[in-house]
């Protein structure tokens, strides 16, 4: 739905600050974003995650539809210890949009 897309892609304006996506994109404070869903939590290369998020990943956390809405929702209480100090999205309409906007980003 390009529409919920466009939705999204101004939703990313809030993550913009510490994520980046797009070619050449590298890690910031937060890691880059190409291609997160269906990425394993916490094993971007080159990116310093909390043990929690390693953690979460080696115990078979994958960014899948669900998971990011948990996550997006209330990062801290869906992985208790992340570094990621964003409080999250409370719309629901925002979480779906933001979604289809990181579904279009290529690894
Ligand atoms: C981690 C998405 C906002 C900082 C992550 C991860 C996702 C994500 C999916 C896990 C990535 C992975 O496992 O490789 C988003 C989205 C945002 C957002 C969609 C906006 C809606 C922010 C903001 C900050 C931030 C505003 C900085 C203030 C971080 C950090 C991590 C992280 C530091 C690593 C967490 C850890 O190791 O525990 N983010 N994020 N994020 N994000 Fe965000």
């Amino acid at each position: 739905d390009p529409a919920l897309v466009e939705a999204g892609e101004k939703v990313f304006k809030k993550c913009a600050a510490c994520h980046k996506v797009g070619e050449g994109a590298k890690n910031g404070t937060g890691p880059h974003l190409n291609g997160v869903l269906g990425r394993t939590a916490g094993t971007l290369e080159g990116f310093r995650y909390s043990k929690a998020m390693a953690e979460a990943g080696a115990g078979g956390l994958t960014w899948d539809e669900a998971a990011l809405k948990a996550y997006l929702e209330n990062p801290k209480a869906f992985v208790k210890g992340t570094k990621m100090t964003f409080a999250g999205l409370k719309s629901e309409e925002d979480r779906a949009a933001i979604i289809a906007y990181l579904a279009t980003l290529a690894p």
